[in-house]
C-alpha cells in the first residue's frame, strides 16, 4: 500500500467490501470499487480486524451510514455531494454521472487516493473533485470547495461520515457551521458514536478495547457524543430541522427484512440536518 492512507479509511473500505463477499444479497451497499482503490494484498481477509463474526455490526454500521447518507441524496435531487473526510468513498464510481462529487479530506490521505485513482485509471464522471482540508488546523472546507468548482446557489448534500469521533468538538462545530451557511434546501447528513457507558454492559469491553487500538494508531476517539449532543452540535451550527436517525431506525429501514440477523443496531447513529427554504 503507499504511503499515507488513514488506516480507518481503509478499514472502512474493506468492510463495506467484506458485506458484499460474506452477507447474503440484497446487499445494502455494493462497494467492491472500495478494496480496490485500497490496493492491500491478498491477505487481507485474514486480518484481526476482518473477522467475520466480530465485524458483524461494524460492517451493517458502515453500509447503513453510507446507504442512508446517498438515499438522502437522491431523495433531494441535488445535483452536488460532498463528502467531508471522505475516505475511499466510492460514490463517484458508483453513480450514473449526473452528481459532481467533492471529496474533502485531510491532505496526505487525498494524495494516496489521487494517485490510486490515476493508477486505476478513474476519470471524468467517476473521478471526484478532490479538494484537500485539515479540519482540525482552522481552514475553511467550503472556502476551498468553491474554489475548486462548488456552486453555493445551488442545494447540495453534505454527508460526514465515520469523521465526528476523530475530531474535537471545536472542529466538529466550524465544519458544520459551514454545511449550515449552504442554499436553501441542502442537507447535511452526520454520522457519531455514543459514549461507552451508553453502550449494552456486554459490549463495553470491547468498546474499551476498540478505543485503546484506536489511540494507539495514532487515531484518538476525541467526541463521543450522546444524540441529544450531536443534535445540539447541528442546531448550534445554524439548522434549523435537525433529527437523529438511531442504529435502530437504520435496522428498521434496510435490515428489517433480512434473515441473516445482520444489524447495525448498536452501531452508530446519524444526525439529518436542513437548511430552511
Ligand atoms: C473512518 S474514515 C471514514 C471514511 C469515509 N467517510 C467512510 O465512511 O468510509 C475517517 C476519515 O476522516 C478523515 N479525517 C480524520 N480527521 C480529519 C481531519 N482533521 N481533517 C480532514 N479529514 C479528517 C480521515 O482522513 C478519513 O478519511
Amino acid at each position: 500500500m503507499a504511503q499515507g492512507a488513514d488506516s480507518t479509511a481503509v478499514r472502512t473500505a474493506l468492510w463495506r467490501a467484506l458485506h458484499v463477499l460474506l452477507d447474503e444479497p440484497p446487499h445494502v451497499v455494493d462497494d467492491l470499487v472500495g478494496v480496490q482503490i485500497a490496493d492491500v494484498d491478498d491477505a487481507w481477509r485474514t486480518r484481526p480486524d476482518m473477522n467475520s463474526e466480530r465485524t458483524r455490526t461494524n460492517r451493517a454500521s458502515i453500509v447503513a451510514r453510507s446507504r442512508a447518507a446517498e438515499d438522502t441524496l437522491g431523495d433531494s435531487g441535488s445535483r452536488q455531494y460532498v463528502l467531508l473526510g471522505a475516505g475511499l468513498d466510492t460514490f463517484a464510481q458508483r453513480q450514473d454521472g449526473n452528481v459532481r462529487v467533492f471529496e474533502i479530506d485531510e491532505p496526505a490521505t487525498q494524495e494516496w487516493k489521487r494517485q490510486r485513482l490515476d493508477e486505476l485509471g478513474y476519470l471524468d464522471s467517476a473521478r471526484p473533485i478532490l479538494v484537500p482540508v485539515d479540519f482540525e488546523a482552522g481552514q475553511s472546507w467550503l472556502a476551498e470547495a468553491k474554489a475548486a468548482g462548488l456552486d453555493p446557489t445551488a442545494p447540495t448534500v453534505v454527508a460526514m461520515l465515520g469523521v465526528t469521533m476523530y475530531l474535537t468538538r471545536d472542529a466538529i462545530s466550524a465544519t458544520l457551521r459551514e454545511a449550515a451557511s449552504l442554499a436553501p434546501g441542502s442537507v447535511t447528513v452526520f454520522s457519531y458514536s455514543r459514549p461507552i457507558e451508553m453502550a449494552p454492559p456486554e459490549v463495553r469491553t470491547i468498546l474499551e478495547v476498540a478505543s485503546q487500538g484506536a489511540a494507539a494508531s495514532g487515531h484518538p476517539w476525541l467526541s463521543l457524543l450522546r444524540p441529544d449532543e450531536a443534535a445540539a452540535l447541528a442546531r448550534d451550527a445554524g439548522f434549523s430541522d435537525v433529527s437523529v436517525i438511531t442504529s435502530d431506525d437504520l435496522h428498521d429501514r434496510y435490515f428489517a427484512d433480512r434473515t441473516d440477523g445482520l444489524s447495525p443496531a448498536g452501531g452508530e447513529d446519524l444526525v439529518v440536518a436542513e437548511v430552511s427554504r
